[in-house]
């Protein structure tokens, strides 16, 4: 079987990122399509949601963790010719990490240097990019909202997300447009990739 295809949905909560994979995977209607996540339903995915009290770094290093087990089975999905759809990978840890909640933030170059040591290079990724005035909205209507989304914090987090977008070459999405033209464009991207092989 031919190599398959590594895709990431990046973004803030509340971009829409995570329902537009869903349609996606729909919408491709193939049997080799997996869809997965991150932080992951593993063991370390599992003690990240219920730890409480971590420093900044040691949470950080838990997300890397996560993701140098998670990777180890992407690569083999990917080998196996799937279409492996992800809902966040590093860049949810170099937007999120380096910006500053409750005065701690870890420093860029160690997370990069982290990242660096565990992950593989997605084929596409797609930064969902939206005002967190917008996204924060969508979130409260949802009644579940994480430590994670306060507006400042946010607004940090998306900044960024665009950096990281710029330097590695993501495929900005605007997220605040109708999810029937955001899910057009995606999947336009999705097509071309898939059947250039
Ligand atoms: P989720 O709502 O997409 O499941 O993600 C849970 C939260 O975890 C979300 O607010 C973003 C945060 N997160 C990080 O801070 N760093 C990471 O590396 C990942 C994967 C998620």
């Amino acid at each position: 079987m031919g190599k398959g295809v590594f895709i990431v949905f990046e973004g803030i909560d509340g971009s829409g990122k995570s329902s537009c994979m869903e349609s996606v995977a729909s919408a491709l209607n193939n049997a080799n399509v997996i869809k997965t996540a991150e932080p992951t339903d593993g063991e370390i995915g599992m003690l990240i949601r219920s730890v409480t009290n971590l420093t900044a770094e040691a949470e950080a290093l838990l997300f890397v963790a996560d993701r140098a087990q998670h990777t180890h089975r992407i690569k083999k999905w990917i080998a196996d010719g799937n279409i492996v759809l992800c809902d966040r990978y590093y860049a949810s840890t170099l937007a999120y990490q380096a910006a500053s909640l409750d005065g701690n933030k870890v420093d860029t170059e160690w997370l990069r240097t982290l990242n660096d040591m565990v992950v593989t290079e997605p084929d596409i990724t797609f930064l969902f990019d939206i005002d967190p005035e917008i996204s924060i909205e969508r979130v409260e209507s949802r009644g579940s909202k994480s430590k994670f989304e306060c507006l400042g914090y946010l607004k940090e987090v998306r900044g960024n997300y665009l950096r990281i977008a710029k330097e590695r070459r993501f495929i900005v999405i605007d997220a605040s447009k109708p999810k029937e033209k955001v899910f057009g464009d995606v999947i336009g991207h999705i097509q071309k990739a898939v059947t250039q092989g």
